[in-house]
């Protein structure tokens, strides 16, 4: 199916496999149509309606809340067109990057799912050919029954790799955690649609990097720190990590950040529990203090944002707090703080 975009600053047209939401056959074109979650959640994607008829594949969207149906407006990412269409898109649009990693489709097979906490398990995905990704970018995944995809940052970061980790938080009801909690999924199917996101990471930045991450927003972190770690990037830069979790029964990877604690700072803040003594007798590498991790954050980096980047990723209440600090106290621009709101 044809469809054409009217951005601010030119106009694109693309085809849409039949039954693919708007956002991916654009972004699989190469067009860098707006985004943030891709799934339904932010309104980032909203476009209007010129002509043509689409096709929402989820009415109760909660991104639908920032569009105006009666306006022709929708969410590309929940859309599929079931004609021919012509879109406005409100901002301005470009290719994507020469170089960057255009996101298409994928299957695998899921390996090694392991417990890490009460309500987190880690696996692998073993994808059917290499695929290329920044560090710090996302994939969204479907298993056959769950219906929808669901996004999760990859954790890890390897040129050209066949192998994508990943972080699930379980979610009380939640469609595919539940799937992955409920019975060993060792050697299941697995789409994918990737790579996504703009939180991402080369060493060619050259500046300190903070990195906050709110319970399973260290999946992402993790990806840039294997990435800085591959080039020595910490040789010649500082860096400093604030994972918040709620008690010691809710922290993981303790020992792989200790790895990483030889080159930056890493401070495990404990919302809802006093430091234990035996967390610094266990961990001498790492740093625990009381209190929420935008909290904790602010008061250590007081002093410390120049030539700072920042990147941000965890529950949308914990990404929010650690924005309004890194706008109002650090003042650092817009352009070097990157998140991802894992809603
Ligand atoms: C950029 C990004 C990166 C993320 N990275 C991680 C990560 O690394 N680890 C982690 O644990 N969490 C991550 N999250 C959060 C994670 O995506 C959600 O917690 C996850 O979607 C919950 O899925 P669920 O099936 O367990 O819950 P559910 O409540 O079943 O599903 C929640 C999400 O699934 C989608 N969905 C549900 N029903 C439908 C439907 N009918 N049609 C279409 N879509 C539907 C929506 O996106 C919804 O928000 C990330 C989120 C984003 C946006
Ligand atoms: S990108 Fe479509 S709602 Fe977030």
């Amino acid at each position: 199916m044809r469809i054409q975009v009217n951005a601010r600053n030119r106009g694109y047209d693309f085809d849409a496999l039949p039954g693919e939401h708007i956002l991916y056959a654009g972004l699989r074109a190469g067009i860098d149509l707006p985004y943030e979650c891709a799934t339904g959640t932010c309104g980032t994607c909203k476009a209007k309606l010129l002509s043509g008829r689409v096709r929402e594949e989820w009415r109760e969207a909660p991104g639908k809340k920032y569009v105006r149906p009666a306006a022709g407006e929708f969410l590309m990412c929940q859309c599929v067109a079931e004609e021919p269409l012509t879109l406005e898109v409100s901002k301005f649009v470009y290719p994507i990057d020469t170089g960057a990693c255009v996101p298409r489709k994928a299957a695998g097979t899921l390996r090694a799912p392991r417990a890490l906490t009460h309500d987190v398990m880690a696996f692998a995905l073993e994808l059917e050919e290499p695929r290329e990704f920044d560090a710090g970018q996302f994939a969204l995944l479907g298993a056959s029954g769950v219906g929808a995809y669901r996004a999760y940052s990859m954790c890890n970061y390897e040129r050209g790799t066949r192998r994508l980790d990943f972080l699930v938080k379980r979610k009380p009801e939640g469609g595919f955690s539940e799937w992955l909690f409920g019975a060993n999924r060792d050697g299941a199917r697995l789409e994918a649609f990737g790579p996504l996101g703009k939180g991402t990471f080369d060493p060619a930045l050259g500046k300190h990097l903070l990195l906050i991450a709110g319970g399973s927003g260290i999946a992402g972190m993790r990806s840039i720190l294997a990435r800085a770690a591959r080039d020595r990037y910490f040789g010649r830069h500082r860096g400093w990590v604030f994972f918040g979790v709620r008690s010691m029964r809710d922290a993981f990877w303790l020992d792989e950040l200790s790895v990483h604690a030889a080159d930056v700072e890493v401070t495990v803040a404990l919302s809802e529990q006093e430091v234990p003594a035996e967390a610094t007798r266990q961990w001498p590498r790492l740093r625990f203090e009381r209190g929420l991790v935008h909290e904790v954050a602010k008061r250590a980096m007081a002093g410390k944002y120049h030539d700072v980047r920042a990147y941000v990723a965890g529950p949308p209440p914990a990404v929010d707090a650690a924005i309004r600090v890194l706008l109002l106290e650090a003042k650092l621009t817009t352009d070097n703080i990157r998140y991802d709101k894992y809603s």
